[in-house]
């Protein structure tokens, strides 16, 4: 066998895996790709069919990955690589898994960059910058930072400091005291949000926008979007569940475990948009999607609401602690990786790392500015990870995951691990993996790859 086993530690329960796991879950996907998606794909039915990728492949998949993690206690590069050698498969298919670490780089330097920009208008917003802002206005104020690196780069520069420092404290004293911290904030935070939405008494008819059912809407695209989002959101095909399932409690159920998360996953993404859309109902807004609902649209209704100060203090805060936690979990498959190839302790580790990953978030906030005028596909450079993640790697990964745990573990093996309670669940969790699983998502890459990348 390859490499020592664990080195890093356990959590100190099975309950801070859980929030580790759901915080790096619960992200900016959850709020600025997930109501874009529901909002364009027909509403409560895109809810359905996401709903349905979750439970066919991200679940599966992401019980995979713990299984994988926890199996083995390494970083998922060598785990992989034993789970194959022992199997009596070659090891080299694990440079799938590194492709899958590696791409925490590419996530990370668009998430630093966004990040970046959310603090800087946790400040702007809470020194009054926005009062009684326009439109127009709004959407300057948005475009001028985005496009002068120098702000962003000093926000860039604090938030990999930030997380490299968290990362270095290893599982227990670095990720876990920044977990104990975060998730509570986050929950707080969000229930604050809930309970102003509450009293606008515009809840219910933010409800109806969420949740209206609207078949017309969905496509094939719509199933693609579905299925892609249900691995970026539970942060699968990036090697993070590995490692995070690597410190995970022997005695734990990873089954149930999993479940909660996917469920406390889905449940934040709906409670944040319904905190939402309430108050740009009020504003008498046009719900607006993306980066111009969080950049633009949101920040002209704090300007022009009662206590809109305190309340868009509060969202960019939240939103803040939603992407650190996140952000961290990024980082950890690559560091275990590397100082267990290396040998190094993780200090060194992630001193090289953070230079790296500081250098790569350099060229994705300047896709706004001096690298404007590089682009790949039609694609600037921050568009462009998120596209080869995204659409790619993570897919790629996943399917890989699948065929793994499905066609080539021992049943046996497998069982034993994951120790669920039910032979039922079992069956139906190792059927769903061998064969739905994989055909999904060898679909999304071959649609990707035939349709996207063949012009
Ligand atoms: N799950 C995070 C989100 O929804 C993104 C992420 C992907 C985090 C992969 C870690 C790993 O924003």
């Amino acid at each position: 066998m390859q490499g020592k086993p664990i080195i890093n530690g356990v959590w100190s329960s099975h309950w801070i895996f859980i929030f580790a796991a759901t915080g790096s879950a619960i992200g900016l996907g959850n709020v600025l790709k997930f109501p874009y998606l529901v909002s364009s794909n027909g509403g409560g039915a895109f809810i359905l069919l996401y709903l349905v990728c979750l439970l066919l492949v991200g679940t599966p998949i992401m019980i995979a990955e713990v299984f994988i993690g926890r199996s083995k206690r390494q970083n998922p590069v060598y785990a992989i690589r034993n789970i194959l050698q022992e199997s009596g498969c070659s090891g080299r298919w694990s440079f799938v898994a590194l492709a899958g670490v590696l791409s925490g780089f590419l996530i990370f330097s668009f998430y630093s960059v966004v990040i970046g920009w959310v603090l800087s208008y946790v400040v702007g917003i809470s020194t009054g910058d926005f009062i009684g802002i326009g439109m127009q206005e709004a959407k300057q104020v948005f475009y001028q930072l985005r496009d002068t690196p120098e702000t962003i780069l000093r926000w860039h520069s604090f938030v990999v400091f930030v997380v490299m420092l968290i990362i270095v404290g290893g599982v227990n004293r670095g990720l876990e005291n920044a977990i104990k911290f975060l998730m509570p904030v986050l929950f707080i935070l969000l229930a604050a949000l809930l309970g102003y939405a509450l009293q606008t008494g515009n809840f219910t008819k933010g409800f109806y926008l969420l949740f209206s059912i609207d078949f017309s809407k969905l496509g094939w695209d719509s199933v693609l979007s579905a299925l892609k989002h249900a691995f970026f959101t539970l942060s699968i095909g990036v090697g993070v569940m590995m490692a995070y399932g690597a410190y995970m409690p022997k005695q734990a159920s990873i089954g149930s475990s999993i479940f909660l998360i996917v469920l406390l996953d889905m449940l934040i993404a709906l409670l944040a948009g319904l905190a939402i859309l309430p108050m740009m109902i009020t504003n008498n807004m046009e719900p607006a999607y993306g980066m111009d609902l969080m950049f633009v649209t949101l920040p002209v209704a704090f300007g022009h609401m009662q206590a809109g100060q305190t309340i868009g203090f509060i969202f960019f805060l939240l939103v803040t602690t939603v992407a650190l936690t996140s952000a961290i979990s990024l980082m950890e498959p690559v560091t275990t990786w590397l100082s267990e190839h290396w040998g190094w302790s993780r200090l060194p580790t992630c001193i090289f790392l953070g230079i790296m990953v500081w250098a790569f978030g350099v060229t994705a906030l300047g896709s706004f500015s001096f690298l404007s005028h590089v682009e790949i596909m039609g694609f600037n450079l921050f568009y462009f990870y998120d596209f080869v993640a995204t659409n790619i790697i993570m897919p790629l990964v996943g399917l890989f995951v699948a065929i793994l745990a499905g066609w080539i573990v021992n049943k046996r093996i497998l069982s034993e691990e994951l120790a669920m309670k039910s032979v039922f669940v079992f069956n139906l969790w190792h059927i769903t993996v061998r064969y739905i699983s994989p055909l999904a998502v060898g679909s999304i890459v071959y649609f990707m790859l035939v349709e996207k990348l063949s012009y």
